[in-house]
C-alpha cells in the first residue's frame, strides 16, 4: 500500500488523533472508486470516521487534551495512522465501550436520527407503514431496532433467502419480502394492507421504478444508499400526477445541522454504545496494511456488520 502521509500538526480549533480503528463504509467505497477522486486525478486518503487517542491539540484548551481516547466524525482522512478532526466532531469515550465499538459509533447512528427524522416528515394521515430495502444491512439493523420505539409497522425487503432466513431470527415479528420472488411487489403489499406511504431505499438503480410503484399517492421515497445496478430515468416516475416525494439523506450534511441538533444525536450514539453495543456489530478487523483482504470481506454477500481496519497500540 502506498504510504500515506502524515496530516501535519494541528491548527486553532483542531485535534491530532492517532487513528487506533476506523471501519470501511460503502460510502467510502463510492469516494474511492467514483468519479470525485477518479476525476481530480489526485490521491486522497478514505475514512471519515473512526476511534483513537488525541496526540495533539491546536492550542491549549482547544478540545480534548492529548491521551483522551476518542470517537470522531467527520474526519476526512480517518484510514491515516493519524487525522486531523475539529474540536467540536470529536466525541471523548470511556473506557467501558471497546475500541471496535467506538470506532464505528457515529455515523451509523446519526444516519438513523437523520432517517428517522425524515420518516416522520413523509409520515402523514395516521399510516406508520414502512418498506425499507438492504434490510440486513448494518443501518437496516438500526432501523428493525428504531422501528418498535417510533411505532412503526415496518417491512423489510431483502435480496435473497438467506438474508430473510436471518432476518426472520434477528426480528421474528416483522415480515421480510424477497426481491427473488417475481411476485415480491404483491408480498410486500398484502404485508402493508395496500400501498406504502414511506419507503426507505439503499439500493436504487433498476429497483427504483418498483419502489416507486408501491407509494401510496402522496407518498415519499427516502433514498440514502446506491448499492443496486441500472438505473431508473427519473421523467418515468410520476412525480407529479401521484404528487410523489423523493427525498435524499446524507450523513455527509449532519455537520451542518443546529448544534443543538448534532449534540442530541451524538448523546444518542454514545447511549447506543454502551447500552446495545450489539446493534454496531463488526463483521471482521483487519491490520490497516490487510486492506486487500479486508475489502474482500467488505464485498461478501451476506456479510453481518462493519469491516474494521485497525492499527497496533503503540508501546
Ligand atoms: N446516506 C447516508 O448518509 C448513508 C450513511 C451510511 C450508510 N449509507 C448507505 O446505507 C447502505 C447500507 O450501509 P451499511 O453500512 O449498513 O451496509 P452493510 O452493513 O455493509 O450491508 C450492506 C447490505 O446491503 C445488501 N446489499 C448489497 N448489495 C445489494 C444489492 N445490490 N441489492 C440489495 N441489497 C444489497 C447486503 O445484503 P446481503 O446480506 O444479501 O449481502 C447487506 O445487507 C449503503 O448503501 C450505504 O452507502 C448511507
Amino acid at each position: 500500500m502506498a504510504e500515506i502521509p502524515n496530516p501535519g500538526p494541528p491548527s486553532p480549533g483542531q485535534v491530532l488523533v492517532r487513528v487506533l480503528a476506523r471501519p470501511i463504509h460503502p460510502g467510502d467505497l463510492l469516494g474511492v472508486r467514483g468519479p470525485a477522486g477518479a476525476a481530480a486525478g489526485r490521491p486522497i486518503t478514505p475514512g471519515v470516521e473512526g476511534m483513537g487517542i488525541v496526540e495533539a491539540t491546536g492550542s491549549p484548551g482547544d478540545g480534548p487534551p492529548p491521551g483522551t481516547r476518542v470517537a470522531f466524525f467527520p474526519a476526512p482522512g480517518a484510514w491515516g495512522e493519524f487525522v486531523l478532526a475539529r474540536t467540536e466532531f470529536v466525541v471523548p469515550v470511556t473506557q467501558d465501550v471497546p475500541a471496535a465499538t467506538a470506532a464505528l459509533m457515529l455515523v451509523n447512528p446519526l444516519t438513523l436520527g437523520m432517517l428517522m427524522r425524515a420518516v416522520e416528515d413523509a409520515l402523514r394521515d395516521g399510516r406508520r407503514t414502512v418498506v425499507q430495502t438492504a434490510a440486513g444491512s448494518s443501518i437496516g439493523t438500526l432501523v428493525n431496532a428504531a422501528a418498535h420505539r417510533h411505532g412503526l409497522r415496518l417491512i423489510n425487503l431483502v435480496r435473497d433467502p438467506a438474508g430473510a432466513q436471518r432476518l426472520r431470527t434477528r426480528f421474528p415479528e416483522t415480515p421480510v419480502v424477497t426481491t427473488t420472488d417475481q411476485d415480491w411487489p404483491d408480498q410486500v403489499r398484502a404485508a402493508a394492507d395496500g400501498d406504502v406511504p414511506v419507503v426507505l431505499d439503499a439500493v436504487g438503480g433498476e429497483l427504483t421504478a418498483d419502489l416507486v410503484a408501491l407509494l401510496a399517492d402522496g407518498g415519499t421515497l427516502i433514498s440514502y444508499g446506491q448499492l443496486g445496478v441500472g438505473s431508473t430515468a427519473l421523467e418515468a416516475l410520476p412525480l407529479t400526477r401521484r404528487e410523489l416525494t423523493l427525498r435524499g439523506v446524507s450523513v455527509g450534511r449532519w455537520r451542518l445541522l443546529p448544534s443543538e441538533q448534532r449534540a442530541e444525536d451524538v448523546a444518542f450514539a454514545t447511549r447506543l454504545a454502551r447500552e446495545r453495543p450489539e446493534l454496531l456489530a463488526v463483521a471482521a478487523s483487519y491490520d490497516l496494511g490487510d486492506l486487500a483482504a479486508a475489502l474482500d470481506h467488505v464485498a461478501r454477500p451476506g456479510k453481518d456488520g462493519t469491516v474494521l481496519l485497525t492499527s497496533p497500540i503503540p508501546e
